[in-house]
């Protein structure tokens, strides 16, 4: 059993063969953290792992126990208002108008396996013996409510997930002001704290920051996880490197509003805690009822920040992802977005498609313009009726047809919004998500569907459950192009008012759910202008997601680099685009645009119609190499080589191994031209030091500790142009 509970101390440990995470039941009940990190042996007593001094000038829980204060004792879920002075995991409001709370321990309970939180998504196991549950639950008498405390702990991986269930036995009103997913208190705050952040077209950049005193928080109050920070957050020592030392990775299975934050306090420990953002977050409990928290993922490694990606990765990969798309090898394809616009009929998709079919690609993809009247992006959003004047065989017309040509169909759908312009605000002008007698803004002319309200769910599935079975829709990408502003629902009573956005978030899990039951062989593409909702949350219904709007390959470089510290090559959608880029003007070879979105799900983005015959052989020749290494692009274990967000050679490099260590591909890319550039060798990671591999491109073969420790030699082309990038497949001989 891989959770003790030693009985005499009230103490749980949890280990495997990784990690272990200990913690106790202190004297007054509460919990106490006492370790997170590299696996210990067991023992009857982890007492002495955290022993408080007699402190002056703070409070104490006791009279004449002048080492029992809740500010000197790394807990386990803080509260408010008992000697601890840091911001707590819990705030409850109760109708007296008291915030202070006391929950003790009552009893836990272990269990194989890992169940699933009702209406949110989590990691999950196939099979009981891949994990273990531990729910240790805490009682506050006055309230009558009762705090379970899950903690799950993978058997082979160094993982424990965390969430929380409140249940209110009591007749009190109890308002959850604040009841975050986990927290864990660090004693010492040497750390570096690292993030990803940035905006729509630059989304998820590495910041990396000393912890200082005082709080460093991110979060997220727009409705949406964001483009500008993504619900991550890790602490690594400062000597940490990609692929050495010890990283605590915190990721939170979620798609709202979030908040992860690190408090730092005057004897330098270290709190973090996670969760829904607490700031305009209220949740109204009555009796009987039950509140869930969505799921904290923490990683631990000893193996550098890479080390930690790469278990993000797998469990992301096969225990987050589901449906029949998990394992399966995801198609190439072609958006006609960049390639049209609004501006299309069905002549103008069919040329695009015939193109494609012809170049190689396996799907055909029809973006935004499809209904009402959408000839631009200020109408028609909510009215999920084709435009005949664009398609005149309607979407069964055009489907027929694009499956004719041997390709797949994909469709577009923003299924959370609605245009003042379209007929469904005509009949329910009530639908929308806002505040009464107050002005409303736009984002991108359009409003947020009121989610909360099950008839808006139901109204919204019946449509797309009609076009995608009627038009036999192979794919959806799911877009989201808007934060949330003046929020309210018209279906809550004031009270509940704050409880929209976490409830609108409700409503689209519960739609998707929905919809990947009735049509489980559709794959599904997760989008927000781009990468605004690239979490876990949507990687439980969507396999994979639109990176970002950007589609620039340079840009990417940064982007897909930060992406890939927590998210899989397989959740990665990146597309070849037209040169002059669209977002950036830059103008970059096929081949380095191409050797840029190969590590991902790759596709095209432009006009296949406008092509010289020079670049379609290209595309074929890349549509080749790709579906030849797919399965490797795919599933293979990454590492990140040469980081464009620091180092002085002003390049990127990144390689996929296959787990047998028989076939890697390496890419390295040089953003500006170098004169007189100094020698410079490409050192690889991961492959099989004794193995000899042959360099396909150039016939040359070599050892494995030569590849890795002394590394692929550029070619003296450095100097001849910007943006080269330099790809090399291995293959063991
Ligand atoms: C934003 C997405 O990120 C784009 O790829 C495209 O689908 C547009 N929306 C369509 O409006």
């Amino acid at each position: 059993m891989p959770i003790h509970f030693h009985k005499k101390n009230l103490t749980f440990h949890m280990q495997n063969d990784a990690i272990s995470y200990i913690f106790k039941v202190l004297q007054n009940g509460q919990l106490g953290h006492l370790y997170y990190g590299k696996r210990l042996q067991d023992r009857e007593s982890f007492e002495h792992l955290h022993t408080a001094y007699p402190t002056p000038s703070t409070a104490y829980v006791y009279e004449g126990e002048e080492t029992f204060s809740l500010d000197l004792i790394p807990q386990e879920y803080p509260a408010y208002g008992t000697t601890d002075f840091r911001e707590p995991a819990i705030h409850i409001r109760q109708e007296n108008g008291s915030r202070i709370t006391q929950f003790s321990y009552e009893e836990y309970s272990i269990k194989k396996g890992k169940p699933a939180i009702p209406g949110l998504p989590s990691t999950y196991v196939e099979t009981d013996e891949e994990a273990t549950t531990l729910i240790v639950s805490l009682t506050d008498d006055y309230l009558n409510a009762r705090l379970d405390l899950s903690y799950t702990l993978y058997e082979n991986h160094p993982v424990v997930t965390r969430h929380v269930r409140i249940y209110n036995g009591g007749k009190l009103k109890l308002y959850l002001d604040r009841i975050l997913s986990a927290s864990v208190d660090f004693i010492d705050s040497d750390y570096e704290m690292i993030q990803l952040s940035g905006a729509w077209s630059r989304e998820r950049h590495v910041i990396n920051r000393p912890l200082m005193s005082g709080i460093q928080k991110i979060s997220s109050t727009r409705g949406t996880s964001s483009s500008q920070q993504n619900p991550f957050m890790a602490l690594k020592k400062p000597w940490t490197t990609e692929h050495a030392g010890e990283v605590f990775g915190f990721s939170f299975v979620y798609s709202g509003n979030f908040h992860a934050q690190v408090e730092v306090d005057h004897y330098q420990t270290a709190r973090v805690t996670m969760g829904l953002q607490p700031f305009d977050f209220s949740w109204l409990l009555e009796l009987n009822e039950s509140f869930n928290t969505p799921e904290v993922v923490m990683v631990y490694s000893d193996k550098g920040m890479n080390g930690m990606s790469q278990v993000y990765h797998e469990l992301y990969r096969k225990r987050l992802a589901r449906g029949t798309w998990r394992d399966k090898q995801r198609p190439t394809l072609i958006n006609n977005w960049e390639a049209t616009y609004f501006d299309f009929n069905e002549k103008k998709l069919i040329s695009v498609a015939e193109e494609a079919s012809d170049l190689g690609i396996e799907m055909f993809v029809l973006d935004d313009g499809w209904f009402g009247k959408r000839n631009n992006d200020k109408t028609s959003l909510g009215d999920w009726c084709v435009n005949r004047h664009k398609l005149q065989d309607g979407l069964t017309g055009l489907s027929e047809k694009v499956k004719s040509l041997g390709l797949l169909f994909g469709l577009w759908f923003e299924p959370e919004m609605i245009s003042i312009e379209s007929n469904l605000f005509k009949s329910h002008p009530d639908w929308l998500i806002k505040v009464p007698d107050r002005h409303l803004s736009h984002g991108r002319f359009q409003y947020v569907l009121d989610f909360s309200r099950c008839e808006v769910v139901d109204f919204i599935f019946r449509k797309m459950a009609d076009i995608l079975s009627e038009a036999k829709v192979d794919y959806v990408k799911w877009d989201m192009n808007r934060n949330m502003t003046e929020i309210g629902s018209g279906n809550l009573p004031s009270e509940r008012q704050q409880e929209t956005p976490h409830r609108h978030i409700l409503g689209v899990y519960n739609l998707y759910e929905r919809l990947i039951k009735a049509f489980p062989g559709i794959l599904f593409e997760s989008c927000a202008s781009g990468g605004a909702r690239f979490d876990p949350g949507m990687l439980y219904y969507a396999p994979q997601a639109w990176v970002s709007d950007d589609t620039d390959a340079v840009e990417r470089l940064k982007i897909q680099y930060g992406t890939s510290y927590v998210y899989p090559l397989s959740s990665m959608g990146a597309h070849v685009s037209a040169v002059p880029n669209h977002q950036t003007g830059r103008i970059l070879s096929h081949e380095m645009r191409a050797a840029v979105a190969y590590f991902g799900v790759f596709g095209y983005e432009l006009d296949l119609t406008a092509l010289t015959g020079d670049e379609k052989e290209e595309i074929k020749q890349q549509l080749i190499y790709y579906k030849k290494y797919r399965e490797l692009f795919q599933k293979g274990v990454f590492y990140r080589l040469y980081s464009p967000f620091q180092g002085k050679q002003d390049s990127t490099g990144w390689m996929v191994v296959d787990e047998k260590k028989d076939t890697a591909i390496v890419s390295y890319y040089q953003t500006l031209s170098q004169p007189n550039p100094p020698t410079f060798k490409v050192k690889l990671e991961g492959i099989d030091s004794a193995k000899l591999y042959k360099v396909e491109e150039s016939g040359y073969t070599a050892y494995g500790d030569e590849l890795m420790y002394s590394g692929i030699q550029l070619p003296d082309t450095r100097h001849k142009s910007d943006f080269q990038s330099y790809t090399w497949t291995l293959l063991s001989v």
